[in-house]
């Protein structure tokens, strides 16, 4: 693998990418500052942030780079149905994982907010309502973090496992 590449809005892709880069010694990239420092062709795992169910970033990665591995950010839980809701709605080439991300409305416009706000009123209504909800719901209100090195943990494994074929096979 020759690069971590990531499209973030408000940072939270950012630093899974970067603690991601770190840990397997790869250079950890932004798409737009890829297109132009990592060559089309190269094979790299890919993160974006979802909007609307959508991983952001990922039909230009895809079409530029080899993806090994590409991971979707986002606010929802990582319920065991994200992974293949994610997967209907975007084209994948490999393998996916999820991460919980966070929210920063001071980086979001006005309609950005308003969409999180929605999420947060529909989670309002639902028949199961416990702390973790609640959590949620503030964190798309006023905003907070879920990025842990553990929630990475899954997807660090999978990427040094990768790596190591690599090595093997070279
Ligand atoms: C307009 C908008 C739409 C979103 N849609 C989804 C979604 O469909 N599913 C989801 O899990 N998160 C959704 N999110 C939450 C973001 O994916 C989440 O805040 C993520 O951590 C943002 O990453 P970033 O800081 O790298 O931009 C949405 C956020 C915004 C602002």
């Amino acid at each position: 693998m020759d690069a971590i590449v990531y499209e973030s809005n408000t940072g939270f892709t950012k630093q899974y990418a970067e603690m991601l880069a770190e840990a397997v010694h790869l250079p950890a990239y932004p798409l737009v500052e890829a297109v132009s420092k990592v060559p089309r062709g190269s094979s790299v795992f890919f993160l974006g942030w979802v909007c609307g169910g959508k991983i952001s970033g990922l039909p230009v990665a895809a079409k530029r780079y080899i993806l090994e591995g590409a991971a979707a950010v986002g606010i929802v839980f990582p319920h065991p149905d994200v992974v293949s809701e994610l997967l209907k709605a975007n084209k994948l080439p490999c393998p996916l994982f999820y991460l919980q991300g966070g929210v920063d409305p001071k980086r979001l416009g006005y309609f950005k907010r308003k969409i999180l706000s929605m999420i947060a009123s529909n989670l309002e209504r639902q028949e199961e309502r416990n702390a973790a909800v609640w959590d949620l719901v503030d964190t798309l209100r006023i905003g907070g973090s879920y990025v842990s090195a553990a929630n990475l943990e899954p997807v660090l494994s999978w990427v040094k496992e990768t790596e190591d074929c690599e090595e093997v096979s070279d």
